[in-house]
């Protein structure tokens, strides 16, 4: 990624205008930023207020120093980088487009979001295209754990189905989005390059992952492929879990149509 926006914008990445979307609490900003120039401008694009307000917040704590905080915007310093952020509150299932000139950024970056998203959405997103695009941690339906369960194969189909439920912006692409975005955008003459970013959960993580099996239990649950004693008895048993991997995919497009 950063071989690419060096080559258009030259060396010191500066006066960079990124759009992040589906920001929630800032966490694609707060990884991102520090491997970009000296000063950045951020357009943090959310539905739901209470994240964009959390956002302002996680970021303020992250800063080495707030320099402006005003309704409208909030200008930090972290290390050598002065970084204005602007916080936009949009439904993007509504529009693909609801962000005035947000294909029209440095860069234009999304983390978790592109799964929830259906694939007309992704069509309609990937035809406006015309800047560079970075996306993290996307799902890409594989997930297993140490020791095995009979019922590990079966959770994560019945998973990977509800991944497929509308989410708001109609039937989600899920697991498949990442193969989606590369199709599309590589027909349309982009340069596409993939990376695999499956989280390793080990015991020291027993928390995230405690939470994470939570939310598949409950998820695949919804789709009543499997009775609640099974599932109830699997996430007894995955609670124990030593380890567990949960696949998903970063992707970067950038080229002749950006
Ligand atoms: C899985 S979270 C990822 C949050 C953040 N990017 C991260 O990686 O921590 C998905 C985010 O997309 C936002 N989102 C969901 N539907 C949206 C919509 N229709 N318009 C704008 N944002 C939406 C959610 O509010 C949430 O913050």
């Amino acid at each position: 990624m950063l071989g690419e926006l060096r080559r258009v914008h030259g060396r010191s990445l500066s006066r960079l205008n990124v759009v992040d979307i589906g920001c929630g609490t800032g966490s694609n900003l707060r990884a991102v930023a520090p491997l970009l120039g000296r000063e950045q401008s951020w357009r943090l694009v959310d539905n739901d207020p209470i994240l964009l307000e959390a956002a302002r917040h996680a970021i303020s704590g992250w800063a080495d120093m707030v320099l402006e905080d005003t309704t409208s915007s909030l200008t930090v310093r972290k290390g050598v980088c002065e970084i204005q952020v602007a916080f936009v509150a949009a439904d993007l299932a509504e529009n693909v487009e609801a962000v005035q000139g947000m294909f029209e950024a440095d860069l234009l970056t999304a983390s978790a979001l592109f799964d929830l998203v259906s694939a007309s959405w992704l069509t309609t997103f990937c035809e406006r295209l015309s800047c560079p695009l970075y996306t993290v941690l996307t799902y890409d339906g594989r997930m297993q754990w140490t020791p095995v369960h009979p019922l590990d194969v079966e959770v994560v189909e019945a998973f990977n189905a509800h991944q497929l439920t509308d989410k708001g912006f109609g039937p989600a692409a899920g697991w498949q989005a990442v193969s989606i975005l590369e199709q599309q955008l590589t027909r349309k003459g982009m340069v596409v390059v993939k990376g695999d970013s499956t989280w390793h959960l080990e015991a020291g993580d027993a928390r995230l992952h405690h939470q994470l099996l939570q939310g598949v239990a409950a998820a695949a649950g919804k789709m009543h492929q499997l009775g609640m004693p099974d599932i109830n008895d699997w996430l007894a048993f995955r609670l124990d879990s030593t380890s567990g991997s949960i696949g998903h995919l970063d992707l970067f497009a950038a080229g002749q149509s950006s």
